[in-house]
């Protein structure tokens, strides 16, 4: 609160935002013309980062909070000037009003710190009591011709979706079903995609290794009690419009997505993305555009994509490449990436890249709201800084975030985006 209210007035002074976009104009003039680096502001970038992580917080699709960050990415881009567009669409909402409940009753009593995959279906009252069944990596081959009845199985992440694992084990007629990380640190969620038959929980690290020993070594049983509400809403995308100068029908999405997984604060997914967006959308202001650019701030990604589909499945200019930001302020340098790992828009961006004298590496991982594009044919390119080990969890919060590589992210997509408007 108190760093965010050091920051938050610099933005505020006219003069002082004029003061700044002059500089950080000459930067991108420079960049069109290549002649030398632009200037991103990782303070202004940062601040954005406070608003969204800090005074706002978890920013799920449907809740309040989220309404409050779009109000407030709208009135950055109207600030700037920008005509801004609200793009609401339908979604699957889901929430769990209370924490859930995993406890080891035997051989020992332990309590365990799961966390809900969305849209798990809620259990009974009074819970899941049961015996867990190690079922390997929960795949068809893992559980073909196993009777799971009334029990609740326990599978390792990895290889396939979390919703094949719940489905096996749920045909297999389990009650449940508890995934372990497979890679060390806190449990993390992950969408569902859709309604599940079974609920479905993760485990930490740690806890999956313990109750693997204790399986091998003899019974475990477990008892879970989860709360869930699934019900049909309705959100939005925030999409600010730079009008094209010559080609205007044509049009360059640089976009990040705006939701947060509950009840992390989301500052490095996504708070890191929409800020360098929005930073990108300041660079750009005085900057003509052969093609029309839309700075975008996606909803209900953390749910399966669900606002960059929309947008690409109702778009009505021809998209002509999509710079896509998600993780952006966390680790040592911007990695570029996308579904094939290679073509798209990766060429380009490495060049703007070199021309900046911005490090990059290439590594493709996770997938975002880029991948909407990539379905529709679109060359795209995913800029992030990789896993950060606590993504989707409370511990993604805003002073593990640097602002040098927000203004690093900022510069460059700012950069790419002149180079294919152009
Ligand atoms: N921000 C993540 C993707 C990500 C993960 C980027 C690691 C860089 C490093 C994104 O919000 C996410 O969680 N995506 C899901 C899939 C999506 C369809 C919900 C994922 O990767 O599991
Ligand atoms: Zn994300």
């Amino acid at each position: 609160m108190l760093r965010h209210s050091r920051l938050l007035p610099r933005l505020r002074p006219r003069s002082v935002a004029l003061g700044m976009s002059v500089l950080l104009l000459a930067g991108v003039l420079a960049v069109a013309g290549a002649q030398s680096p632009p200037v991103a502001s990782g303070t202004a970038a940062l601040a954005h980062v406070a608003t969204l992580s800090q005074q706002i917080g978890p920013r799920p699709a449907g809740s309040p909070a989220y309404i409050r960050a779009t109000e407030y990415v709208t009135e950055q881009f109207q600030r700037l000037g920008y005509r801004v567009e609200p793009q609401a669409f339908p979604f699957q909402f889901f929430d769990e009003p209370y924490l859930p409940i995993l406890t080891v009753v035997a051989p020992v009593e332990l309590v365990l710190h799961p966390a809900t995959m969305i849209y798990s279906t809620a259990t009974p009252e009074d819970g899941v009591a049961a015996e867990l069944v190690d079922v390997g990596l929960g795949r068809e081959e893992d559980l073909r011709g196993k009777r799971l009845d009334g029990k609740v199985a326990f599978a390792g992440r990895g290889q396939i979706r979390f919703s094949e694992k719940a489905s096996f084990a749920a045909a297999a007629g389990a009650s449940a079903i508890i995934i372990f990380n497979n890679q060390p640190g806190p449990a993390q969620t992950g969408t569902l995609l859709t309604p599940s038959r079974i609920p479905v929980v993760m485990v930490p690290y740690d806890e999956g290794l313990r109750l693997g020993a204790w399986l091998a070594a003899g019974p475990v049983r477990v008892h879970l009690v989860i709360r869930t509400v699934t019900e049909r809403r309705s959100s939005a995308n925030v999409i600010a419009v730079k009008p094209g100068t010559s080609s205007p029908q044509e049009v360059v999405v640089v976009g990040a997505h705006l939701d947060s997984v509950p009840p992390s604060p989301g500052a490095n997914d996504n708070a890191s993305g929409v800020a360098a967006v929005l930073e990108v959308a300041r660079l750009l202001v005085e900057v003509p555009t052969a093609r029309t650019v839309h700075f975008v701030a996606f909803g209900a990604e953390e749910l399966g994509l669900v606002g960059s589909s929309y947008y690409v499945a109702n778009r009505t200019l021809a998209v002509t490449g999509m710079v896509n930001l998600d993780m952006v302020g966390h680790r040592a340098q911007l990695l570029l990436s996308n579904s094939a790992g290679r073509g798209g828009l990766m060429d380009v961006a490495e060049q703007v890249a070199g021309r900046l004298g911005i490090g990059v590496q290439r590594l493709s991982l996770g997938s975002s709201d880029h991948v909407s594009f990539e379905g529709a044919g679109v060359p795209v390119v995913f800029i992030h800084t990789g896993d950060d080990g606590v993504y989707h969890t409370p511990q993604d919060v805003y002073a593990r975030i640097d602002p040098n590589l927000l203004a690093q992210a900022a510069s460059l997509a700012a950069a790419l985006v002149v180079e294919i408007a152009r």
